[in-house]
C-alpha cells in the first residue's frame, strides 16, 4: 500500500508498505510531527530508530537534520521494507540499516534514540487484529527491556523520545521523565515522553 507523508519544509515523501509491515498510523504520524520539531532544537548528531518498521521514522529524521541515523527492526520483511523506501527516497548514504532484536547486533552510542514501540497491552487477545498486527503491537516486555538497556546506548547527555498509551502501564525507573507531548483518541491517550538517564 502506499502511504504519503508532508514534512515541515514542505516536502512530500511516498513510501510503498507491504500488508506484512506495519502502516504508519495515528501514532506514527503524531511522533514524526513531533521528532520534526524536536529535531529543530536539538544537538542530536546521531539518532537510532528502534523499531523503525517501514522506516517512516528514520526517514523523517534523516530529512529533517543533519544528524546520521540508524534504522532497527528485528522482523526481516520490515527491514527489507525499509530498506527499499529508504533507497528511493535516495537516503541510502545517510541511513543505516540494522537488523537486530533490540541492541543486540548494536555497537555504538548515539544522542538521541526513538522508538514508537508495539504498546498496546491488550493486543494479544485482540480477535480484530491479524496475527502479524498482533506481533507488532503487543510486546510488553519488548518495552521493559528496552528501557532497561537503552541506557547503555546513549552519549554523555543523550535522550530517549518515546510514545506510550495510556493504556500502557510502564515504570520508568532509572530515569527522568519529561511529558513531551499528548495526543487525547477516542478511546485511549498518546503521550511521548523524553527521558534522560539520572
Ligand atoms: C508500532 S511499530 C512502529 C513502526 C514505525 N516505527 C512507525 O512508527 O510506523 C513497532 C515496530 O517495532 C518492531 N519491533 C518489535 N519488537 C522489536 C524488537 N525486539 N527489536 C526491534 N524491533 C522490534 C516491530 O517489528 C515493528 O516494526
Amino acid at each position: 500500500m502506499k502511504f504519503y507523508y508532508t514534512l515541515n519544509s514542505g516536502q512530500t515523501i511516498e513510501m510503498l508498505i507491504p500488508e506484512q509491515v506495519y502502516y504508519p498510523r495515528e501514532d506514527s504520524i503524531f511522533f514524526a510531527n513531533l521528532i520534526q520539531n524536536y529535531l529543530y532544537a536539538s544537538h542530536a548528531k546521531s539518532i537510532l530508530d528502534m523499531g523503525t518498521g517501514s522506516g517512516f521514522l528514520a526517514i523523517v529524521c534523516a530529512l529533517s537534520s543533519p544528524a546520521s541515523v540508524t534504522a532497527v527492526d528485528k522482523d526481516r520483511i520490515s527491514i527489507e521494507c525499509a530498506r527499499d523506501n529508504i533507497e528511493s527516497l535516495g537516503l541510502g548514504k545517510k541511513i543505516n540499516i540494522v537488523q537486530s532484536d533490540l541492541f543486540n547486533n548494536i555497537n555504538e552510542r548515539f544522542d538521541l534514540i526513538i522508538f514508537n514501540p508495539p504498546y498496546l497491552p491488550e493486543a494479544d487477545e485482540n480477535k480484530y487484529l491479524s496475527k502479524q498486527e498482533k506481533s507488532q503491537l503487543s510486546d510488553r516486555d519488548v518495552i521493559k527491556k528496552f528501557l532497561e538497556i537503552a541506557k547503555n546506548y546513549l552519549t554523555k547527555n543523550g535522550r530517549i523520545v518515546i510514545l506510550f498509551s495510556s493504556a500502557t502501564k510502564i515504570k520508568f525507573s532509572g530515569y527522568d521523565v519529561k511529558t513531551l507531548v499528548k495526543k487525547k483518541l477516542e478511546w485511549e491517550e498518546l503521550v511521548i515522553y523524553e527521558l534522560r538517564p539520572k
